[in-house]
């Protein structure tokens, strides 16, 4: 059995942008629908755990958020260990320091709990194999932590694999399930290298969180019609992405980040997260492409910011596009230019 008193565990984890959006849940984090999104690679959280064998019950002695204590993240993390010691077991008399640093800023509007919660279902299984001494396989390692992450946030789950990834059960796709998200493979090379440059128009909190979002879901009036068609989105997707078509790629994400929107204005209460600056650029995108033939599109996550989605040859026109019409709508002019990523990396 390998084991050792202590030790340092290092994991990098990129967040992700869902195109088929996971919104409303069931009961113990299921989704109401399945969702894909694909990993990015610019926007990660490089997470630190230190690890020693305590003689209490201690679990988390110590959260860092960029390298300064954060009582707020630090309770959330606390809570999630204490969930998910039953599944766990292994971890019990483990003592743990936790440095979370992410490489995009915090008030950036980018979805960080994903990369987070990704990175630290990762290093929680490294861990687990540590003292254990169980070396699972790579496929079975990966899923487990998808399980362990989506019990902190469901789109974390996705975080742990690189290209796109679908979570939610699909007869279609096999291995898919509801409580871990698997790997598509199979993609077509026109989106092997596909762009997402975030317009960040607002990097202030939201009004209403992602939680109490999915919570409103469970009263919508259209919950039943959207997770159908949710599903027939997604199967059209999958087609598109195996047989390069781009159009229709770009067709189905901005009705799915449409829908999103609409979902939230239909709830009760209903709320907007979208701002007049997102509703600018998403008609300035639109004629962009009218007028230039290119397949660019756009979509939203839960907040204002536009991600502004293209192919790798599009890259040098929709850049000048952005420089010339777009950043005038943005926060200081604020842009994060991602891509597509082969997902988390271990660093020690
Ligand atoms: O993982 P959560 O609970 O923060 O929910 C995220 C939901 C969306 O970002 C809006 C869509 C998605 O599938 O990522």
């Amino acid at each position: 059995m390998t084991t050792a008193n202590s030790g340092v565990i290092e994991w990098e984890c990129p967040s992700n942008i869902a195109l088929i959006k996971y919104w409303g849940k069931k009961e113990g984090q299921i989704p109401m629908n399945p969702s894909l999104s694909f990993t990015l690679s610019e926007s990660v959280t490089n997470l630190t755990m230190e690890y020693s064998y305590g003689r209490n019950q201690t679990f988390l002695t110590e959260f860092l958020f960029d390298g300064k204590p954060n009582p707020v993240f630090g309770r959330k993390i606390a809570d999630y260990l204490l969930a998910i010691t039953p599944i766990l077991p292994a971890l019990r008399h483990i003592n743990l320091k936790i440095n979370s640093v992410n490489t995009f800023p915090h008030s950036s509007g980018i979805a960080s709990s994903a990369s987070s919660f990704g990175a630290l279902a990762l290093a929680l299984c490294s861990l687990e194999n540590m003292v254990t001494g169980t070396e699972f396989n790579e496929v079975l390692f990966y899923k487990r932590a998808s399980y362990l992450a989506r019990l902190a946030s469901g789109s974390a789950c996705r975080s742990v694999f690189g290209g796109f990834v679908i979570w939610g059960l699909m007869d279609e796709v096999p291995g898919s399930g509801d409580e871990a998200a698997v790997p598509l493979t199979d993609i077509h090379r026109e989106f092997r290298d596909i762009r997402d440059s975030i317009l960040i128009v607002s990097s202030g909190t939201k009004a209403i969180s992602s939680s109490k979002g999915h919570e409103l879901m469970n009263r919508n009036p259209f919950a039943s019609t959207r997770a159908f068609q949710a599903v027939n989105n997604l199967k059209r997707l999958i087609t598109s992405l195996t047989n390069g078509e781009l159009n229709d790629f770009i067709e189905i994400i901005e009705t799915e980040a449409l829908t999103l929107h609409a979902m939230m204005m239909t709830s009760s209460p209903g709320y907007f997260l979208i701002i007049p600056q997102t509703l600018e650029i998403i008609g300035k995108i639109r004629k962009f492409r009218a007028d230039t033939g290119l397949p660019v599109g756009f979509t939203l996550d839960a907040g204002p910011n536009v991600h502004f989605i293209y192919p790798h040859p599009a890259e040098m026109d929709v850049r000048r596009f952005i420089e010339k019409d777009l950043t005038e709508y943005c926060e200081n002019s604020r842009v994060i230019h991602d891509k597509i990523g082969r997902g988390p990396e271990r660093k020690r």
